[in-house]
């Protein structure tokens, strides 16, 4: 709880929903198809020379299914009275435009509504915002809108939550009729609001420092950075010219800037620079970036070579003191980087592939950032910002899902159990029977709809869904079968972290996870009916119970739960509509009285993660160390509470050859686990040197895969080897470039590199985070202009603009980020 567990996204994704979805073969930029198809022979699942850590192929995994222990849908009996009696209807009756919530502070019960606008401030300068505060968790509403006279706010804007349950909240705004800028300050969890004139226009949401919740930054639309050391009340401005700032660790500010003040036309001459002291000094750090970008311990800049106009990625684990260069392929200005996923032991970094391919390599790093292993080819990401599956499955340690588009152009599911060493299929599931459409049962295979299926407009409300705090949990879209089954998305639950699948509910829903995984929640998604039921499960999505929480239906346009899935209050938001007007309802259903009891010591039974045999000694180990679980039984009705701490006992395993990664110029041989120097570098130089001291040269072939906890066993023997005096800087090398590279997958990264070579220019994007908390967390546009601007009839078409759990989409598309 508390700190930077609210560090989230805050880009907010925009799903637009096909009122009918089409019937037969989409095909997305003119040559991809969602069709499921065979994918033995036609897609490249490359074992990087990370692999095989995980002890056996997942591929054969067989899940054995948890005792349920009786009939779960008995368990539960005369829930509508108790639920009538907890379900409270707020009518928004004079709302218009969009709507932002925000949660303030943790299980503070304090939600935000506003109104905002989605006008540019240039073409809009009169307006009201109207703000109302709820103290129960949404159940009612007190209209606070004189707290802000006068004032109206983008919707781009709208509230930015302080970090670590600070209780501050800031609204930024336009002063109606007036050309100035104001924010509104909360201490006090919204109470009350303090407005302040800014000196400046900001052009984008104003920063908390994520470590100090009085330090805000805030970049002018002339391009000046304005740093605060109050908490808003004075301002002051740092530098100008200024393209980026991003809080870094330690109260540091990470900024790039330009020479004449255009960021886009001086690409790849910008200058990084960084301050400490909120800008009383200030170091440049690097030159001739392309863009940076800040994840985890990392500072990554993509910066120039010199060779025309090619760009590679340069990591700092420091600060930016000190950089090498990452062993990836450089990029010309059509292809991009994308940095999908990073922690302090690992980066998960897509490279496009030359050409107009909507593909990628998908690479792993260790824990040094530099030295990166092919994990995935032909791996789907359409263009800069805008669609890949990637999704961090947040309910089981390792485990990753993502898109690959095979040969004959089908798009493919792909899950990872041993963080990105493997990539497999995903199972049928288990109450799923296609095999009576296709010759082989064998090719009937689960396939996920996530981002890409929603830049295709396809019928998918939500992207997969999963929470730290419910574990092995994942509620995602999905179908089987062929191109026909792949049109209409049904709901599907694991249980297991991604080993087995269910079918859970037919057709497309939005969904939410409440009391850490114990009760779950979807409400159908039809945007041309009115609807008045929700569904719920207390077992984990096997059964479904029916509740109808209205006698009047609304229009739907999405479901609202405090962040963290802890809450066991959901509110379906939509409107009604009169004569004359809509209005927006908010209803709001406590199922703390559905439970009725505090979960004891007997409603919890041991699970082994990543195992079908808890017997076996070796199974379930996972990067060096199996973890066994307390999890609700199904059949259990009760409430895990607000407190609940996910218990797991790690326990080490022994180690193998397999906990170990081959170091930077060391690849393992075929069918084995050993790493011996690749024989393509013998008596050549290495085009990709660690840059920095000459230690940092010497390498044992050898290294324990970052996070990889085993104890004794296997322990590889050690040569050190110098590369130093192998390193030569010439990125053009002949020698290299007609070395041969057809020989294994696990081939050193520099090679693939030259014959990548070619092109000019291009794009470093990633995803953003703000670390200020739990941020917008739903919007509702507003119900007419989205009809009118997906050229469709009517108001029934809504546009949701919904992040549930912002952690699950690490994909960015707003201008900020993505640098071009
Ligand atoms: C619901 O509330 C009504 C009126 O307050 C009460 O008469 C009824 O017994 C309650 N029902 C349940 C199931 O608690
Ligand atoms: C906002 O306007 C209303 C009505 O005009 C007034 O009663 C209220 O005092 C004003 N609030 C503030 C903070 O100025
Ligand atoms: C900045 O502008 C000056 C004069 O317009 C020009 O000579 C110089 O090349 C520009 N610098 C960059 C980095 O674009
Ligand atoms: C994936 O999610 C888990 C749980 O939130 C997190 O601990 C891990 O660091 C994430 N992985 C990466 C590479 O960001
Ligand atoms: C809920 O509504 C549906 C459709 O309107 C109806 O068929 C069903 O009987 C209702 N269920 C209850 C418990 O009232
Ligand atoms: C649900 O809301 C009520 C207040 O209306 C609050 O007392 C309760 O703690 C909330 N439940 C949870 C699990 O957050
Ligand atoms: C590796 O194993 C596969 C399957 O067992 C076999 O077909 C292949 O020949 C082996 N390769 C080498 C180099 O031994």
């Amino acid at each position: 709880m508390g700190g930077m567990r609210h560090c989230v996204l805050l880009v907010l994704l925009h799903l637009a929903f096909g009122l009918a979805f089409q019937v037969g073969t989409i095909r997305g930029n003119g040559h991809t198809e969602f069709q499921k198809k065979q994918i033995n022979g036609n897609v490249h699942v490359a074992r990087s020379n990370l692999a095989k850590y995980w002890p056996f192929s997942s591929s054969k995994h067989k899940v054995t299914k948890r005792d349920l222990g009786g009939d779960t849908c008995e368990a539960l009996r005369g829930y509508g009275d108790r639920l009538i009696n907890n379900t409270h209807m707020f009518g928004f009756y004079d709302l218009s435009g969009s709507v932002s919530l925000a949660w303030v502070g943790d299980g503070t019960g304090v939600v935000l509504a506003l109104t905002t606008f989605q006008v540019p401030f240039f073409m809009f300068r009169f307006g009201q915002s109207k703000l109302y505060r709820s103290e129960n968790y949404g159940k009612s509403f007190e209209d606070v809108t004189s707290l802000i006279n006068n004032t109206f706010i983008l919707t781009e804007f709208g509230i930015a939550i302080g970090p670590m349950n600070s209780g501050k909240v800031i609204l930024t705004g336009d002063v109606s009729g007036s050309k100035g800028s104001r924010i509104f300050r909360s201490t006090n969890f919204g109470n009350a609001f303090t407005p302040v004139d800014l000196p400046f226009h900001p052009l984008s949401q104003i920063v908390y420092n994520p470590q100090n919740s009085d330090a805000l930054l805030a970049l002018s639309v002339t391009y000046d950075l304005w740093v605060s050391e109050d908490f808003g009340v004075t301002w002051k401005t740092i530098h100008d010219t200024v393209c980026r700032a991003k809080w870094g660790r330690d109260n540091t500010i990470f900024f790039s800037t330009s020479f004449n003040g255009s960021c886009i036309d001086e690409k790849g001459m910008l200058k990084l620079k960084r301050t400490t002291d909120y800008g009383r000094t200030i170091k440049t750090i690097a030159s001739k970036i392309f863009s940076f970008l800040l994840e985890a311990k990392f500072v990554f800049a993509s910066v120039m070579t010199g060779q025309g106009t090619l760009r590679m990625i340069h990591v700092s684990v420091d600060q930016g003191d000190t950089w090498n260069i990452a062993q990836l392929p450089p990029v010309g200005h059509e292809q991009f980087y994308s940095i999908l996923a990073a922690d302090d032991d690992v980066v998960f970094l897509h490279v496009d592939d030359l050409g107009d391919t909507n593909l990628g390599t998908l690479y792993v790093s260790d824990d040094r950032g530099t030295v990166y292993s092919k994990s995935l080819e032909r791996h789907l990401y359409t263009s800069p910002g805008s669609a890949t599956d990637f999704t961090n499955v947040t309910s089981l340690r390792g485990v990753y899902m993502t898109s690959v588009l095979a040969e004959d152009d089908s798009v493919q599911t792909v899950v990872s159990f041993d963080q990105g060493g493997e990539w497999t299929q995903l199972h049928i599931p288990e109450n799923i029977n296609c095999a009576f459409e296709l010759d082989d049962p064998d090719q009937c295979t689960l396939h996920i709809h996530a981002s890409y299926s929603t830049t295709l407009k396809l019928n998918v409300p939500m992207l997969p869904l999963s929470e730290p705090n419910a574990v092995g949990l994942i509620l995602a879209h999905g179908s089987v079968g062929d191109s026909v089954s792949a049109m209409k998305p049904d709901v599907y639950v694991s249980d297991d972290g991604g080993y087995s699948w269910l079918l859970a509910l037919e057709g497309p829903h939005h969904y939410a996870i409440l009391d850490s995984g114990g009760l779950l929640v979807a409400v159908e998604h039809n945007p041309s009916l009115p609807i008045a039921q929700i569904k719920f499960s207390t077992d984990e999505g096997q059964c479904w119970h029916i509740y109808n929480f209205t006698t009047e239906p609304i229009y739907f346009t999405g479901l609202a739960t405090e962040p963290g899935a802890r809450s066991m209050n959901v509110s379906i938001w939509g409107y009604r509509e009169t004569l004359i007007s809509q209005y927006w309802v908010s209803v709001t259903i406590d199922f703390n009285q559905l439970l009725t009891r505090t979960c004891g010591k007997g409603d919890y039974i041991e699970w082994l993660a990543h195992s079908d045999d808890i017997s076996d000694p070796n199974d379930g180990c996972m990067l060096g160390y199996k973890e066994k679980f307390l999890r609700m039984r199904k059949d259990s009705v009760c409430w895990n509470g607000r407190d609940y701490v996910v218990n797991k006992q790690p326990t080490p395993c022994t180690c193998t050859l397999d906990d170990f990664l081959c170091d930077f110029g060391y690849s393992r041989a075929e069918n084995s686990s050993e790493c011996v120097e690749q024989a393509e570098l013998k008596g050549h130089a290495l085009e990709f040197c660690l840059h920095g001291k000459k230690e940092q040269l010497l390498t044992r072939g050898y290294r324990k895969i970052p996070g990889d906890r085993c104890e004794g066993g296997v322990t590889p023997e050690r040569t050190e080897v110098d590369l130093s005096q192998k390193c030569v800087s010439n990125l053009l090398d002949p020698q290299l470039q007609t070395g041969n590279s057809s020989s294994s997958v696990a081939i050193v990264v520099a090679v693939v590199a030259i014959m990548l070579l070619s092109v000019a220019g291009g794009v470093l994007f990633v995803k953003k985070y703000v670390c200020g908390g739990r941020f917008l967390v739903h919007r509702y546009s507003d119900l007419q202009n989205n009809a009118e601007a997906n050229d469709i009839e009517g108001v029934d078409e809504l546009d949701i603009q919904a992040v549930q759990a912002p952690k699950r989409d690490f994909h960015d598309d707003s201008d900020e980020d993505l640098l071009e």
